[in-house]
């Protein structure tokens, strides 16, 4: 039997390299190899964003990202947490497997806490109770589809961590297996994608490069990557330049090794250097944009694509619900 592979994404902004990576691609090759359940964490979103226009065209742009990206909703079962009434069950049932403590300690509510004392704000100010029981609705998400394997970024992986804990818990209570325990994979080489600055890419640092912007905008994007005062005669390092690590995930490895030598050489400027990234960006990049604004071009045609999957994900998500019921003795 084939393995079992999950993950969602957020539909909180729009998508970016890092996105592409360090979640979609890598999802998108164990796909070939396991059965795939891919979605959009709709209720997820619902902590950070408030403006429903904003929040159902993000949904709307998430779904058309995965699709432009290659994913095949005939292969993939893909589909909206939303439609899914059984992640909600679920989170209730796991709440109850679930320290308070072990929440106190999920990286992005301890960051939210820390953020206030640092202003001398209340700690709790501005925190919602959907930020502080995230890792619960996230491991409800993994645990309701049989997840063997979870592909995220690095940042994630506390989480997916959380959802196994609950799952043992689960198992450990009523000695039997219950639930499925999953198992985060991370991709080593792009586990983290730089941004423009150096740090992480990620849109709360406005430090991305779009995945779907038109071409004249991602150039202007790529001429804004920070560099540091070397002048173009200088030979440079490339494995310090996140021009050269960017490239590396668009090139092949002798056009990798090619650019290196330029570095190392000497008399390629910055500016020569983002131009060939911004070449190799785009060569990869604009077909995908193309296959985008053609999905975007018929939002009824996504719609109805995630709806085909929810019907698919349903059952599967009953059974779950249906077996950890009865192991409780809530069901007879
Ligand atoms: P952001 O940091 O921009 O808010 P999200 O938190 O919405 O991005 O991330 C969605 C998915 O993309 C997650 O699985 C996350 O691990 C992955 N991801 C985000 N940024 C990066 C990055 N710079 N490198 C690798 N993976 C990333
Ligand atoms: N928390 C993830 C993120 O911020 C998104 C997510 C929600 C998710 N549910 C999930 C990822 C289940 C993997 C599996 O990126």
């Amino acid at each position: 039997m084939r393995k079992i592979s999950l993950t969602g994404i957020k539909p909180t902004g729009d998508l970016h390299i890092g996105n592409y990576f360090g979640t979609i691609r890598p999802a998108l090759e164990l796909a070939k190899t396991h059965d795939a359940r891919y979605f959009i964490a709709d209720y997820h979103a619902l902590n950070i964003m408030k403006n429903p226009k904003e929040l159902s065209a993000t949904i709307r742009h998430v779904a058309a990202g995965w699709l432009a990206s290659g994913l095949d909703p005939e292969k993939v079962i893909f589909y909206r947490q939303s439609s899914i009434p059984e992640t909600f069950e679920l989170t209730t049932m796991l709440m109850a497997f679930t320290p308070k403590g072990q929440m106190n300690r999920a990286h992005a509510y301890k960051a939210a806490v820390q953020e206030n004392n640092e202003r001398g704000n209340d700690p709790d100010a501005g925190i919602n109770m959907g930020l502080f029981t995230y890792p619960v609705l996230m491991a409800a998400d993994i645990i309701l589809f049989d997840s063997d394997i979870v592909p995220v970024g690095q940042d994630q992986v506390q989480h997916v961590e959380m959802a196994a804990d609950m799952a043992q818990a689960v198992n450990f209570n009523y000695k039997q297996e219950v639930l499925k325990v999953p198992q985060a994979g991370v991709q080593d080489d792009v586990a983290v994608v730089p941004g423009l600055d150096g740090r992480k890419m990620s849109k709360s640092y406005g430090n991305v490069i779009p995945l779907f912007a038109p071409e004249k905008d991602l150039r202007k994007t790529i001429m804004r990557i920070v560099t540091n005062s070397q002048g173009v005669e200088e030979p440079k390092d490339p494995d310090t330049s996140q021009i050269f690590l960017l490239y590396k995930l668009f090139a092949s490895p002798e056009e990798q090794a090619a650019f290196a030598a330029r570095y190392r050489a000497g008399g390629m400027g910055w500016g020569d250097a983002k131009e060939e990234l911004f070449r190799a960006v785009n060569r990869v990049l604009s077909p995908m944009r193309e296959h985008y604004n053609a999905l975007m071009a018929d939002p009824a045609n996504i719609d109805r694509i995630l709806a085909q999957g929810a019907e698919k994900a349903r059952p599967i998500a009953a059974a779950t619900v249906k077996r950890f019921r009865k192991a409780t003795g809530i069901e007879a």
